[in-house]
Parts: structure tokens; sequence; C-alpha cells
């Protein structure tokens, strides 16, 4: 199973949003998706109580410790992706979901303000040796403020592809309980987090690829 965990302290640059509109994105690849709720203000759960699809399945955590065992359960049942939504904090509980997740992605507003909060994160998140992306969102149609933000995560790391415009479609399907994918189908929004996701499935592949080859290694 693969990990994503979304991760900022920064609050409102959009883990939320992202970490359900990745998930609905996910599984209209026919992906068993799972998400996991690490934040105690609840966006996820208030976000499927207003649901009719079960699908994704949410978890909600509280306690570190708890977050393993709910992922090897997943993984045992056969889900084979987890997104993990996290607070605007580095907590105990963030600091967990980072050491737990292939792929961290760290989503920054263009703004100096989100990219310099985002960096304590990305310290822990480097201490911890795991993989990370920058996405962009919220973004204007163009502009210099928006290349110099890409300029500085790309200086920082790895930014995901492409960018995710602010627009109105995210905020109403959080708010009518969809992934945007299915509240806006064929719109600009849901485009961009097919592509997205698109591009986190393809770097989860190759870390997958690397796992394989490391334990065929192992073996011979
Ligand atoms: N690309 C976008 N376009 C328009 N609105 C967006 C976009 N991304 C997020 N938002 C809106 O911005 C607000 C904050 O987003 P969200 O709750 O996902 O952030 P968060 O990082 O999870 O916040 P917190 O740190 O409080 O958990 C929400 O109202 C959400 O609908
Ligand atoms: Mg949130």
């Amino acid at each position: 199973m693969h990990v994503l965990a979304l991760v900022t302290q920064k609050g409102g640059s959009g883990k939320s949003t992202l970490a359900v509109g990745l998930a609905v994105a996910a599984m209209r690849d026919g992906e068993r998706v799972a998400l996991i709720e690490a934040d105690q203000q609840g966006t996820i759960s208030k976000w499927q109580e207003r649901r009719d699809n079960p699908y994704p399945r949410v978890e909600r955590v509280a306690e570190p410790a708890d977050i393993e065992a709910i992922i090897a359960r997943l993984a045992a049942e056969g889900v084979w992706l987890a997104i993990i939504d996290t607070a605007a904090t580095n907590n105990v509980l963030a600091m967990r979901a980072i050491a737990l997740a292939d792929l961290c992605v760290i989503p920054a507003r263009p703004s100096p303000a989100d990219i310099e909060a985002a960096i304590p994160t990305l310290l822990a998140i480097r201490r911890q040796k795991r993989r990370f992306a920058f996405v962009l969102n919220q973004t204007p149609p163009r502009g210099a403020r928006l290349s110099e933000a890409a300029t500085s995560l790309n200086a920082l790391g790895v930014l995901a592809l492409p960018f995710i415009g602010q627009r109105n479609d995210h905020q109403d399907a959080l708010g009518a309980g969809f992934g945007v994918s299915e509240y806006a189908r064929g719109g600009k929004a849901a485009d961009e987090i097919h592509a997205l996701w698109s591009w986190i499935a393809k770097k989860l592949g190759e870390e997958a690829l690397a796992h394989g080859q490391a334990a065929i290694r192992r073996a011979s």
C-alpha cells in the first residue's frame, strides 16, 4: 500500500481540500483508497457526513501510536492508497504521519508567508529522510508572484505539477460532500486534480519500483 501525507504547519494552505480531491481522483482509477484524518478539526469527517457515497472510507486517528495500526489494517484489507490529512502544526501526530509516508505532499499558496511557514515541516521531513513534493495551490492564472513562488519551491525541493488554481469548484465540492472531479466533471479544477494525481502516482510507482529492485538485490 502507498501512503501519502498532506503536511505543512501553515493553516489554510489546502491540505484537506487536496487530500479529498486526490482521494476521489485516485478512486476513478479503480484504486481502493482510504483517507486517514489526523486532525481534530474534523474537516474530512464533516465532508464525509455530507456525502452519500461511502467511499473513500475515512478513518479518524487521535493518538500518534494508532496510525501505524490503522495503516496495517487498511493494507490487510486490500486498500492500495491511504492519504493522511494532518493538522496545521508540527505536532506528534503530523510527525508520525511523515514517518509513515511514502511521499509527503506540502501544499503552499504562492506567498512568501506560506513558503516560509512550510520550512519547519520540510526540515522535519528531511530529518526523517522521507520523500516529498511541494504543490502550489490556490494559484492565480499567471504573474510574477506565481513564478517567484515556483522558483523558490524548486530551489527547496521538488515541485509537483500542475499548479492547482484558485477555483470555486474546490470550495463548492468540499461543501457538497464531493471530490472536485465528481462535482465539476470535465472542469478545469477536476482536470488539474487528475493531472496532479497522475504526477503523484508516477512518483509512487517509481518508489515502489525502487523498493522492488532493492528487495531483488537483497534476495540475490
Ligand atoms: N485550489 C483552491 N481553490 C479555491 N479554494 C481553495 C483551494 N484550495 C483550498 N481552498 C479553500 O481554502 C480554504 C482552506 O483550505 P483547506 O481547509 O483545505 O486548508 P488546510 O490546509 O486543510 O487548512 P487547516 O490547516 O486549517 O487544516 C478552504 O475554504 C478551501 O475550500
Ligand atoms: Mg485541514
